[in-house]
């Protein structure tokens, strides 16, 4: 997948790719990244990128022109690439963007490219937005003071997703939220400890009563939790005996 990110902060962005997954699929050519600052594409003698608001208030607004530009920069690349190449989507990551689910993750994972505009200041010019981005997307309902690490975390639960990025294909799709509920809690050695012993049932060999207490276990974590993800997640007939009988075993249930 071919990935440019526009920031003017690319050693940032360099850094934090290096290790991890990210790190993984960027060594094995699974992610092309590719970083633009747009401060390249600076008209003037001073490199401005920014300048204030229309109407006043604080902070500055990235300008139109250098983010069109390293657009462009990075359309080019790609076509240069694959001839056969369509047009890149441009997502722009920004507060105010549809949440990033792991619904959203799942479909970015099926482009053969994006581009992602990390912006800083106060935001960029909507002129921009209205002309060149396809998607907004916000990490969470907090504001953070740049798009880098949104960009990373949308680039992160994206690259998960991609053929041979993690070692063992399984632990992509077990995992927490691609069915609609938590993660189910994990033990590793030793077996005891003093706070406490691993649950017999994950000793017992017994793959099926531990594929059980696992769902159990994420049905009671998102019910407690994140009741907000069940109410979105109609249960079914064989869930919902598995959420009660184990709320039915606890101490005061
Ligand atoms: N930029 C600043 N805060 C952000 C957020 N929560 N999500 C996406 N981009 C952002």
């Amino acid at each position: 997948m071919y990935v440019a990110m526009i920031s003017l902060f690319p050693e940032l962005i360099q850094a934090a790719s290096e290790h991890g997954v990210l790190g993984r699929a960027l060594q094995r050519k699974i992610v092309d990244l590719t970083l633009i600052n747009p401060r390249v594409f600076a008209s003037d003698r001073h490199n401005t990128v920014d300048d204030r608001p229309y109407g006043g208030g604080p902070g500055m607004v990235m300008m139109c022109e250098p983010l069109q530009a390293s657009v462009s920069e990075a359309q080019r690349q790609f076509v240069a690439q694959r001839p056969d190449a369509a047009k890149l989507p441009v997502i722009y990551l920004t507060p105010s963007g549809e949440p990033l689910t792991q619904r959203v993750a799942g479909e970015l994972a099926q482009l053969s490219g994006m581009v992602l505009v990390a912006g800083r200041y106060e935001g960029v010019d909507e002129r921009f937005v209205d002309s060149t981005v396809d998607r907004e997307i916000s990490i969470g309902d907090y504001v953070l003071s740049g798009g880098e690490m949104p960009a990373l975390v949308l680039l992160d639960a994206v690259a998960r997703l991609l053929p041979g990025v993690l070692g063992n294909s399984a632990s992509a799709v077990s995992e927490s939220h691609l069915d609609g509920l938590l993660d189910y809690p994990h033990y590793t050695r030793p077996e005891n400890r003093p706070e406490g012993r691993v649950p017999e049932v994950l000793l017992s060999g017994d793959h099926q009563a531990i594929d059980r207490w696992r769902r159990q276990q994420a049905l009671l974590r998102t019910w407690r939790r994140r009741p907000d993800l069940l109410s979105q997640r109609p249960l079914s007939a064989e869930e919902r005996k598995l959420l009660a009988e184990v709320l039915s075993d606890l101490p005061n249930g």
